[in-house]
């Protein structure tokens, strides 16, 4: 006979390994939100009420990818530990299983004021007055995949999006839908074709006209609209933004909030932050803002924060412009290789590949000729860097220069890229687009060096060509947008409502529409990243948004594991001891000055044989900071071209040679996110290392670095 004892014992054992292995599958975050299963994108209504941080978000009950989109829900007292609440909004479907309404995203509002008439009696005061409940509203997409009529007697269209309501007088728990829902039906008139591509609307509370104000997206037309109402059941369209800056694919989960300028509450801003798909900064997902001016009914842009991309910096010298279609390479003093000998500029308009857009006048260079079969180099002449910036017009397929395969069988690149002493120094790929971006490289580094331009196309593969315009060598950047992250990996971002004005916290979907379905994770997929804290900040004259991990993450911290000062960091690789499980889950800090070295920083994940790592750093003479995921661990679960995963991601950072620099790097099991001091540089990337990938080493490339101060301290996991 089995003792009770052994029973208790058995079922404690039990109970110990049940809690002990939650949350400890391969590659699962320990300080990020992750649902417990299944799919998850976009964060939606962010909102702080009663004590409470509610996270809900885009949710696919029934598997790990995309589909059944309904609201899941969370909440946190501290945004570091969440309880799993039941899903808020659950997609609909009919009894033959067609699917009539999917809950987009959306955002929410506490109805303090009872606008909306949602609340109910839920007691008496001692003298017997009613007391009424509070109403937390969601605003969502009503994203309906099936033509047909609702009960309400409104007839909806197969895929259209209009935007509804629902309340909960349970402080999130439970909701209704509003009957007389969807609250905007279409977009309006003159956009009336677009109804199947208007959603993500994000509502807050604008007290100088006591009005709700919602901001939602035409995401084909680049347009944000501007509406309000007295009740969030009728709305009034009040003006239209963009497009501007980034425009390429669609955008989409908007937000429109409002910052103190350096924290002065004299000086008050509002930002628009909005996500881009595909044509984000490096493929596929990214995120802009746009900082302006709101007077409760139109956001007008600081003139210096929108980009005419037609409009060349005063002052640049156009070092090519590829206009003399005529020419052959050679005579304009280039030289091209391989399937470019001979050839030269082309006609844009005449080049046989899907609509090619953004390129200035009617020259470009292009390595599709007669498909992307077409391969070779195109080499510039030899210039002598005079000015800080080159900036250049790009487009096509995204296959970066990888120095590891360069010049190897495995080499794929088409590639745009600056020689200096014989070594690449910058290198950019396309964005898996046909639309020509701006971008640019601080070359402040090099000055009176002499310096050369290649294009690399080695790759026959689908979408492997380059487009290149308009080299300009100037004083200022000419920029495409203001990124707000610099990483793949930081998409959808929302920001909470609920808190007082000069606070405003965000939360990014850390994945990428790129290739987001196919991450190696399981039972669920994608995870929110480290909430941050975000501010305006006059940086070199300009506002900018800037962004922190929120300061409670601290909470988590181990004590340090280690701390050490090197008066002079040896040029090379040193060791460091930082031990497990901590190696993989730690906010490491870096501070340095420049000494005779190039670059420095810290090679995380690395295993015995350098097979795999994943390298964090500051490149002092292109003035950025890097995170390069080429060999970060499993790059396999792509299995088609171009492979928009692999990189290294680049965020400008112009320093002085006598500044200190500060990294704070948040490592996860599956991610790294890099923030300057200042919170300008910031780079999200996730990483799919192998569990062996455990050693930590600072280097020094090509010389010493000064004053290197190293902080580590490992990071609690906060679902234990
Ligand atoms: C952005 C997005 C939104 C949409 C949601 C659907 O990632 O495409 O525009 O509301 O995801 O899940």
């Amino acid at each position: 006979m089995v003792s009770l004892t052994t029973c208790v014992f058995v079922v404690l054992l039990g109970f110990s390994r049940l809690v002990h292995s939650y949350y400890t599958e391969e590659y699962r975050p320990q300080f990020h939100f992750t649902p417990e299963q299944n799919w998850m994108n976009d964060p939606n209504g962010l909102v702080y009420y009663n004590g409470q941080y509610h996270l809900f978000y885009q949710y696919n009950p029934n598997g790990t990818t995309w589909g059944f989109m309904s609201w899941g829900h969370a909440v946190s007292t501290d945004l570091v530990h969440w309880k799993h609440l039941p899903i808020a909004l659950e997609c609909e479907s009919d009894s033959n299983g067609n699917v009539l309404q999917m809950f987009f995203s959306g955002s929410a509002v506490v109805d303090v004021n009872n606008t909306t008439g949602f609340a109910v009696p839920v007691g008496k005061d001692r003298r017997g007055h009613v007391i009424y409940s509070t109403p937390m509203v969601a605003i969502y997409t009503s994203n309906y995949p099936t033509a047909h009529t609702q009960s309400n007697g409104v007839v909806i269209r197969e895929g259209q999006q209009s935007q509804s309501i629902a309340f909960s007088n349970d402080d999130g728990l439970t909701w209704t839908q509003y009957e007389g829902n969807p609250v905007i039906e279409s977009p309006p008139a003159q956009y009336a074709d677009q109804y199947q591509q208007f959603r993500d609307p994000f509502v807050f509370w604008y007290a100088p006209t006591s009005k709700w104000i919602m901001v939602a997206s035409l995401a084909m037309e680049h347009i944000l609209l501007i509406y309000s109402s007295d009740n969030l059941k009728n709305w009034t369209l009040q003006s239209q933004f963009g497009p501007e800056n980034a425009r390429f694919g669609q955008w989409e989960c908007p937000s429109l909030f409002p910052l103190y300028v350096d924290g002065n509450t004299k000086t008050q801003k509002w930002v628009v932050l909005l996500g881009i798909n595909p044509g984000g900064i490096i493929t596929a997902s990214g995120t802009q803002y746009i900082v302006g001016s709101f007077n409760g009914t139109t956001f007008v842009p600081d003139p210096s924060d929108v980009y005419d991309p037609t409009q060349i910096p005063a002052g640049s010298a156009v070092f090519q412009d590829f206009e003399s279609i005529s020419s052959s390479f050679e005579e304009l003093g280039w030289n091209a290789t391989g399937d470019f000998s001979g050839l030269g500029p082309q006609n844009a308009s005449t080049v046989q590949v899907w609509n090619i857009m953004g390129y200035l006048g009617t020259g470009v260079l292009t390595t599709y000729l007669f498909g992307d079969i077409a391969t070779g180099t195109i080499t510039s002449p030899t210039f002598t860097i005079t000015k800080q910036y080159i900036s250049f017009l790009i487009a096509g397929g995204y296959y970066p220069y990888n120095p590891a395969t360069a010049g190897t069988p495995n080499d794929n690149q088409v590639s745009f890229s600056l020689v200096i002493g014989g070594q690449i120094v910058h290198s950019q790929t396309g964005t898996d687009t046909e639309d020509l971006v701006w971008r640019n490289w601080n070359v402040a580094g090099w000055m009176g060096q002499q310096a050369y331009f290649v294009v690399t196309d080695v790759n026959t593969g689908p979408f492997a060509h380059l487009h290149v315009d308009e080299i300009i060598f100037s004083d200022s950047p000419k920029d495409e947008a203001n990124w707000f992250d610099f990483g793949p990996d930081l998409y959808a971002a929302a920001t909470y409502n609920g808190l007082d004005n000069n606070h405003r916290t965000v939360i990014g979907w850390m994945n990428n529409w790129g290739y987001g379905q196919n991450i190696p994770t399981s039972p669920w997929r994608s995870a929110m990243s480290v909430p941050r804290t975000l501010a305006l900040k006059t940086i070199n004259n300009k506002v900018r948004l800037v962004q922190q991990p929120v300061s409670s993450l601290s909470s988590l911290y181990t004590s340090p594991l280690y701390s050490h000062q090197f008066s002079s960091l040896r040029a090379g690789e040193t060791a460091i001891n930082v031990p497990a499980p901590y190696n993989a889950r730690m906010k490491f800090t870096v501070q340095f000055t420049r000494g005779s070295g190039t670059q420095v920083g810290v090679i995380l994940r690395s295993n015995t044989t350098d097979t795999q790592e994943t390298v964090v750093g500051y490149d002092f003479l292109g003035q950025n900071v890097f995170v390069d995921r080429f060999k970060s661990g499993d790059n396999s679960f792509v299995d088609w071209q171009p492979n928009p995963y692999p990189g290294r991601f680049i965020a400008t950072l112009p320093t002085k040679s006598t500044d200190c620099i500060t990294l704070n790097i948040f490592l996860d099991w599956s991610s790294v996110e890099v923030f300057d001091g200042q919170g300008q540089a910031v780079i999200t990337s996730q990483i799919f290392p192998l569990d062996d990938s455990a050693q930590v080493k600072l280097f020094s490339v090509g010389g010493t670095t000064k004053s290197v101060t190293v902080s580590v301290n490992g990071i609690k996991s906060a679902w234990t």
